[in-house]
């Protein structure tokens, strides 16, 4: 089994869906709210383990009730939560806004995510003895930066989904293995809005970039060579909400797993595909057995 590390957020996600998204200063009535574990790097964890995987999942969360559902979620989908810490306050929140495309707006108020500012030794260690570590930008940078520098420093291959979009500093860049935008954050990092473009910028980053592009599928580029557009499969999405993090758990698997860079991207296309015709972001994401019958 490939071990993975994820060093990331866990949120609730407040859902709620409308017809139509509010523009500023305007009201719209919404049909309901849910409650859905999320955060990025929760759902990259369950989606990962959900494919097989066996997965530490390294933060933290509040002392509320939100943090105890949190926790037991991620148990319930067989992850190592021993690096997950309680501290005192709010667990992290996401406010989700769902639209009848399925197309989301996202508020993230980091609560606990927020106190993960330094590894300790024994997140150290979980790090360099996965396979691969699963980065996104929900934890404060200084973090995130320590983990890669540790994975990094073992040889330990190393995901970045650079999500909420942000200046990315060469200290993290120069420990990343494979970098994941979608189409929007790739644009902010690069100041390319044509992805093919975006990409050829990214590599002079990182060694191997995958621009993902919601319906159309995701870019692949690797240096010295050409990027190339695998597509998604065609389906009618209900709510993309953690499909950019199933297709990153999933691809993790595939690549742990050494299987050819092709059949990874399709199997990974193919399990967030799945995702996005379920409600939801943890909910939503397939199994193993699943993926393979898709
Ligand atoms: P989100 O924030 O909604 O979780 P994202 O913005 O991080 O997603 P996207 O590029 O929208 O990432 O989607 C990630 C992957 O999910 C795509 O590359 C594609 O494989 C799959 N996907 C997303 N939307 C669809 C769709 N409507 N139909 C099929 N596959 C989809
Ligand atoms: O990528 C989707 C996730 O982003 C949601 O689950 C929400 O928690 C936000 O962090």
């Amino acid at each position: 089994m490939t071990g993975i590390a994820v060093l990331g957020s866990t949120n609730m996600d407040l859902v709620v869906r409308v017809a139509r998204a509010p523009g500023p200063g305007e009201t719209v009535t919404g049909r309901e709210l849910r409650t859905v574990p999320g955060g990025k790097g929760a759902n990259q964890a369950v989606a990962a383990a959900r494919a097989g995987a066996d997965v530490i999942m390294i933060g933290a969360v509040g002392d509320d009730e939100y943090g105890a559902r949190l926790r037991s979620n991620l148990e319930h989908a067989g992850i190592d939560t021993d690096l997950l810490h309680t501290t005192e306050g709010p667990s992290g929140t996401a406010h989700i806004v769902v639209d009848d495309t399925g197309a989301n707006s996202i508020v993230v108020i980091p609560g606990a995510n927020g106190t993960v500012t330094a590894l300790g030794p024994g997140e150290m260690a979980a790090i360099a003895g996965a396979e691969l570590l699963l980065l996104q930008l929900e934890l404060p940078m200084s973090a995130v930066i320590e983990g890669a520098r540790v994975a990094h420093a073992q040889g330990v291959r190393t995901l970045l989904t650079p999500s909420p979009a942000q200046p990315l500093p060469s200290e993290l860049l120069d420990c990343v293995d494979l970098l994941i935008p979608n189409e929007h954050e790739a644009a902010a990092l690069t100041g390319f809005t044509d992805p093919h473009a975006a990409a050829r910028h990214l590599l002079g980053l990182v060694p191997v970039v995958v621009i993902t592009l919601g319906s159309r599928g995701c870019l692949y580029a690797a240096r010295g060579g050409e990027p190339v557009l695998f597509p998604a499969p065609e389906v009618t999405a209900v709510d993309t909400t953690g499909a950019g993090d199933t297709f990153v758990g999933t691809l993790a698997v595939a690549l742990g797993e050494r299987r050819p860079v092709p059949e990874a991207l399709a199997w990974a296309s193919s399990a967030a595909a799945l995702c996005v015709q379920r409600p939801g972001a943890s909910t939503s994401m397939p199994y193993r057995g699943e993926i393979d019958t898709a």
